[in-house]
């Protein structure tokens, strides 16, 4: 009987796939074999959405048509929305869109001449409505329609948070940081998605439970938790005092570290760039960035961590007046084409996934046996 085993699978290869690589040699990420730098300087987070699922970037007039095609998705059933509204202001923004795509799964089920790929579009489509309605309805207490002028899923984000067409600048950092979000081979959630995938269950199921996944700390939620961190200080030297004391504690500093990445984290660098962009026209935006950069370099300095994706991701949405409790979303509003590539994946050559444990319990006994 085998006793090892790798705690949280670190170094276990878990599947195939063709959807993503990380490919450090290479220079990081590569979406279908397009590196990430190149997407994020000439696609849209949309056509990138496109890419994943559809295994490459679309021709100019299939971009148009697929726009047009996730635009005529955004309505949200009448039934959906009343779901919404019973849910308190208390809720996190994270549980209202695992409901709503579990409640949107009661509506629309998958199957009966609605693909996969139908059910991701749809998630797509509707998950920047459906967080902005519930928003909106439980804190203003006000029914907005879900559907805006703006043609991208980044735009039609931020004009229903802001009530008016996004600043360009804003609108151009989203559509990055959606792209950075997207995919990332198998990490927990999309992981998630695929076990549950595997056991011929359907989308919607996968989608909430990676959803669930995606929520924690450690993964998804850290662009919160780094924010939250951020803003405890007012200068660098403040940051740097407490982040020693949270060191001493033997604290996790959200934001930091990564299980794949040994040395930085690519999709940092690009986000870096534009929370400093982001940043730079205000007094306020300068000294947090300053406060940021501080942070970063205690880190690497005490523990040779790097910031990941959500540490200056959570700057950036906090300079594009985003409220934290939103960040995490945003993550699923862009991941839902990644776990979608991997649950069509997984359908097409499917194996139920079922892994093995290694026993720490009791030795045999018997009901009535003294010990
Ligand atoms: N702050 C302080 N110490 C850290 C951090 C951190 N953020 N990350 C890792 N370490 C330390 C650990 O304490 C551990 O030290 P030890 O060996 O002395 O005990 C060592 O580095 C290894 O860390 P593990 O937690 O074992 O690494 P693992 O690969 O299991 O976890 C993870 C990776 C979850 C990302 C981890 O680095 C972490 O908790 N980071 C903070 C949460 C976070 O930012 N998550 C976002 C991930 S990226 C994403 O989802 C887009």
């Amino acid at each position: 009987m085998t006793t090892d085993f790798s705690k949280g699978l670190e170094g276990v290869v878990a599947g195939a796939t063709s959807v993503s690589i990380i490919d450090e040699q290479a220079g990081g990420l590569q979406y279908r074999g397009y590196p990430l730098d190149e997407l994020t300087n000439s696609v849209t987070f949309d056509g990138v959405a496109y890419l994943l699922l559809h295994d490459d970037l679309p021709k100019p007039a299939e971009l148009a048509a697929y726009r047009k095609t996730l635009k005529g998705l955004r309505g949200l059933p009448a039934a959906l929305k009343g779901c919404l509204e019973l849910l308190p202001k208390s809720t996190h923004p994270m549980d209202v869109l695992r409901t709503g795509c579990s409640v949107l799964g009661c509506l629309e089920p998958e199957g009966t001449g609605r693909t996969q790929r139908d059910v991701a579009n749809r998630l797509l489509a509707t998950f920047p409505g459906m967080l902005m309605y519930w928003h909106t309805f439980a804190f203003h207490g006000k029914r907005i329609e879900t559907d805006t002028a703006a043609p991208t899923i980044a735009g039609q984000f931020l004009e229903l948070l802001h009530g008016r067409a996004p600043d360009a600048l804003h609108l151009q950092a989203l559509e990055v940081s959606l792209i950075l979000y997207a995919e990332h081979e198998f990490n927990a959630s999309t992981f998630t998605a695929r076990t549950i995938t595997s056991t011929l269950s359907d989308s919607y199921s996968a989608v909430t439970g990676a959803i669930g996944a995606l929520r924690g700390p450690l993964h998804g939620g850290a662009n919160e938790a780094a924010m939250e961190l951020i803003e405890r200080y007012r200068t660098p030297e403040e940051a740097e005092a407490g982040v020693m004391q949270s060191l001493s504690r033997k604290e996790k500093i959200m934001g930091f570290g990564h299980r794949v990445y040994k040395t930085h984290d690519p999709r940092s660098d690009i986000v870096k760039i534009w929370a400093q962009k982001l940043a730079a026209p205000t007094e306020e935006g300068r000294r947090q960035f300053a406060v940021a950069e501080r942070i970063e370099a205690v880190l690497r300095r005490e523990k040779k961590l790097f910031p990941n994706l959500d540490f200056y991701s959570a700057v950036a949405y906090n300079r594009m007046g985003i409220p934290t409790f939103l960040f995490t979303p945003i993550f699923v509003m862009s991941r839902i084409t990644g776990w979608s590539a991997h649950i069509m994946e997984q359908r097409a050559d499917n194996r139920i996934i079922r892994p093995m444990s290694v026993y720490q319990g009791s030795p045999l006994r018997h009901i009535g046996q003294k010990v």
